[in-house]
């Protein structure tokens, strides 16, 4: 039995994700400490203890983490294999909780798959958390698969949305139903993990604030602006074929050419729904698909 969590270290608490995490986890009164680089320029709420540490130190990060509770890791992508030495040092300082940067598709289900070696960073380093979890009991984990990012995703057009020319790039069908998760949802999912540590120790959830296809996004922007929007159709067999060229150059761009052949092939099947839906199981309520569409053409 875990004992309750209250002191929590997010790494890389500057970042798209970690800020919401930060925010989420504050209004929920955990203690939280946010881990910067030594030459890092981030800058955080008052109310965060902040702890610029050096990623390649066990010793550093393993005196930076005692008294800590939980590490909750949205380090960048870039820095995914900085987490090993995160995970040594959570062990040595006892930190009962690792939530490791996953945040994206389900890695534990991606097999011998292309977008499988460009994610082998994060499958290698739950792989590692989870053999040390059953060294030592004591140390447990949860991951967190939330699909796409969606209102950063249509903030930042990796979508195919865009509001200023009212333009959408509709993948097959466009009736494929996506996972995806608004940043402040994996935030308040976190803090129901963090919040019931038994029932989610050692756990692979997934989560999703909806499971929107591209079609219904299109439907509610043309009613909300009034105006058809020009539709542009491509394949995903398309995309994967672009992929595929770009990663035997080594070139990880492929990421989101692979991604897109992912979630929106029609039958993808990658929808979280139901019981598959632990945001659900833990409490939280679906969110508004429409409130998240329209809160973005209106900013
Ligand atoms: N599902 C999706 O659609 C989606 C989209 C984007 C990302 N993701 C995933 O979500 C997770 C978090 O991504 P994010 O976009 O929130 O991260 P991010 O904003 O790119 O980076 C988070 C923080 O990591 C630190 N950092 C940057 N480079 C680093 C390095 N080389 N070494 C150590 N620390 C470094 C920085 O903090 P300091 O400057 O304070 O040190 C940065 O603010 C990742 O696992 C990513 O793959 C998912």
């Amino acid at each position: 039995m875990t004992s309750s969590i209250k002191n929590v270290v997010v790494v890389g608490a500057s970042g798209n994700l970690g800020k919401e995490v930060v925010e989420e986890l504050i209004k929920a009164n955990f203690n939280v400490t946010a881990f910067t680089r030594e030459n890092s320029t981030s800058t955080f709420p008052p109310n965060v203890t902040v702890k610029k540490v050096n990623y390649q130190s066990v010793e550093s990060l393993t005196t930076a983490l005692e008294g800590q509770d939980a590490v909750v890791s949205t380090i960048a992508t870039v820095a995914i294999g900085s987490q090993t030495a995160l995970v040594d040092a959570a062990l040595a300082a006892k930190v009962k909780r690792f939530i490791p940067s996953e945040f994206g598709v389900n890695t534990r289900i991606l097999g011998d798959t292309a977008i499988g070696t460009i994610l082998q960073g994060k499958v290698k380093t739950l792989d590692y958390i989870n053999g040390k979890s059953q060294e030592n009991p004591w140390f447990t984990w949860t991951g967190i698969s939330s699909g796409l990012f969606f209102d950063w995703g249509l903030k930042y057009g990796t979508n195919g949305f865009n509001k200023d020319t009212k333009t959408a790039v509709i993948y097959d069908s466009g009736n494929e139903p996506v996972q995806a998760s608004n940043l402040a949802f994996v935030g308040k999912a976190i803090v129901a993990i963090l919040s019931q540590p038994d029932k989610t120790a050692n756990q692979y959830l997934t989560i999703a604030s909806f499971n929107p296809s591209q079609n219904q996004i299109l439907e509610i922007v043309e009613a909300e602006t009034g105006e058809k929007w020009k539709v542009d159709h491509a394949s995903t067999a398309e995309q994967e074929k672009i992929g595929l060229e770009k990663l035997s150059k080594g070139d990880y761009s492929a990421f989101s050419n692979l991604l897109r052949r992912r979630v929106y092939a029609d039958g993808a099947n990658h929808a979280v729904k139901g019981d598959k839906n632990a945001a659900t199981t833990l409490g939280l309520q679906e969110e508004d698909l429409a409130a998240t569409v329209k809160a973005w053409l209106h900013n």
